[in-house]
């Protein structure tokens, strides 16, 4: 027998030793050009069994000049040279298996699975070659379950580790280059590792997390939504003293920040502006916008406060600090007078936007502005409600409003009202509930007048009555019109014939005759 047969007798390979090394070779080197990644765990591969093979020609040069096939160098030697061989072919197959075949299928096993694939293959690939060397495997595997017993048991946190990065990886639940909070650290998802997971800081730190913690307790994902952009929303506060109304501050700053887009700021959600709480002497206010780049909260958060100062510059308002004021004010009579007399101008130049009004005298005027009543409102407040009492007659000074009219239990838009209009004439002109229901469009500012005063207007200005009775009788064919589903002609034909009967009504409403 010649000695190249003895090589192949310890190899115990169909296919001669020669041909499998040279195809592990060849097989090698195509995969090292096809996953050039994975070249260093191929060579790793080759080498064992490489350190294998040489193994062989050792066992059988044992087997035909040294002690023989009996022998436990023969045995020894050959059970580790297959060992080895058995290895490096085992990890030239992996990576075919791992990093060509799944990949080609579009299918990314964890690199935990992959490591534990490989290792149950080796353990596997032991026991096999124990069993055909005759050893007693019954022994070993019940001893080895006591051993497992006791190792499992004093590496329970190890083991409650690596459970928890297997568990990770596999369910996806965190991926690298996600930004996660723990406890108090938030940072970015650098490594998962069997027993650790690494999450950089934006202080420049990285905190280790055993993946035992991650799994018991909870975990934030920053920012991520399903089939969303990644984007966290961030808040940014500031005072503004009560001088200036919280819808004028929230709409003076929405403006700015949605103009130009800011450098990692969301356009969608738009940020927003909100008024939070009033405190002793300002209101708090927050931005809220969504962050797209997580890393950079702090220079994000300093551009838009740069954008909220500018803003609220421009609007002539400034930032308030918090602070206790005391205000001593002397309530002279020079005081109070020259406040009424503001109070009266303000008035005044309201009631010359109004045209209803435009044939009274100054005086006639003045009398009226002493008994207007200021009374703003909130965008989306309700001015008048349809179906109740009227009480006031209304003129819109700021802002827009909107007329609702109840239809099929909804509400339709019937009309929007601009500054100079005058409303909550109907109720009051005919002693019928309120028709429609007014809403401030946007934050707006109304005079109001009651009963008593309109009746006085009316009865030392009669026209003001018939004037009013037309707008009376077009307005009320416009509900009319979106009640019943009026056409134009019918509409115009309604208000025409309704006009000298609603100017009876209210000459007798308010015996003007
Ligand atoms: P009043 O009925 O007292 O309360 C609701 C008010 O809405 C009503 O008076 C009118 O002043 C106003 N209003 C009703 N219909 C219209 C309309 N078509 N256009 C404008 N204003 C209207």
């Amino acid at each position: 027998m010649s000695y190249w047969n003895h090589v192949q007798d310890a190899a115990g390979m169909s296919p001669g030793p020669a041909v499998v090394t040279l195809g592990l070779i060849a097989a090698g080197l195509l995969l090292a050009i096809i996953a050039p990644t994975a070249r260093r765990r191929i060579f790793v591969g080759l080498l064992f069994y490489l350190a294998g093979f040489g193994g062989l020609l050792i066992a059988a040069a044992v087997h035909r000049w040294g002690p023989g096939v009996d022998s436990s160098a023969y045995r020894v030697t050959r059970y580790f040279s297959l060992l080895f061989a058995g290895v490096g072919i085992i990890n030239v197959i992996g990576v075919l298996i791992f990093r060509v075949l799944l990949p080609a299928v579009r299918l990314e096993a964890a690199a935990i699975l992959r490591d534990l694939v490989l290792a149950a293959a080796y353990v596997v690939l032991a026991f096999t070659l124990m069993g055909r060397m005759g050893v007693n495997l019954t022994g070993i595997v019940a001893t080895s379950a006591v051993v497992t017993a006791v190792i499992g048991f004093s590496l329970q946190d190890t083991l409650g580790n690596i459970m928890g990065g297997l568990a990770l990886q596999m369910e996806r639940s965190i991926s690298i280059g996600d930004w996660i909070r723990v406890g108090e650290h938030e940072g970015m998802v650098r490594e998962i590792r069997w027993r650790q997971t690494t999450i950089e800081t934006r202080n420049w730190d990285t905190v280790i997390i055993p993946n035992s913690a991650l799994m018991k307790g909870n975990v934030l994902v920053l920012g991520r939504r399903q089939n969303q952009p990644r984007q966290t929303r961030l808040w940014v506060y500031f005072n503004v003293d009560f001088r200036h109304a919280p819808g004028a501050v929230t709409a003076a700053v929405e403006e700015a920040l949605r103009a130009e887009p800011i450098a990692n700021v969301a356009a969608d959600p738009a940020p927003h502006c909100i008024c939070t709480e009033f405190r002793d002497s300002y209101a708090v206010y927050a931005v809220r916008y969504w962050l797209t780049n997580l890393a950079l909260t702090d220079p994000t958060n300093s551009e838009v406060r740069t954008r909220i100062y500018a803003a609220l510059k421009r609007a002539g308002m400034s930032l308030s600090i918090p602070a206790q004021s005391v205000f001593f004010t002397s309530e002279d009579q020079s005081r109070k007078e020259r406040k009424e007399q503001q109070d009266q101008e303000r008035k005044l130049a309201a009631l010359g936007g109004v045209e209803l009004f435009a044939a009274l005298t100054d005086e006639e005027r003045r009398t009226l502005a002493g008994r207007l009543v200021a009374a703003p409102f909130a965008r989306g407040e309700a001015i008048t409600r349809q179906g109740s009492f009227a009480h006031w007659l209304y003129m819109l000074i700021k802002g827009t409003a909107e007329v609702r009219v109840a239809v099929d239990g909804g509400t339709q838009r019937v009309a929007t009202l601009s500054p100079g209009a005058i409303f909550g004439e109907m109720g009051l002109m005919t002693g019928e509930p309120r028709s429609a229901t007014v809403i401030a469009e946007t934050d707006a500012l109304c005079y109001r007048l009651d009963k008593e005063s309109f009746t006085d207007i009316l009865k030392r200005r009669p026209e003001i009555a018939e004037s009013l009775s037309q707008s009376l009788a077009r307005r009320r064919a416009e509900l009319d019109a979106v009640r019943e589903g009026l056409t134009e002609q019918a509409k115009r034909q309604r208000a025409a014939s309704g006009e000298q009967d609603l100017l009876r009504k209210i000459k007798a409403f308010f015996t003007l005759d």
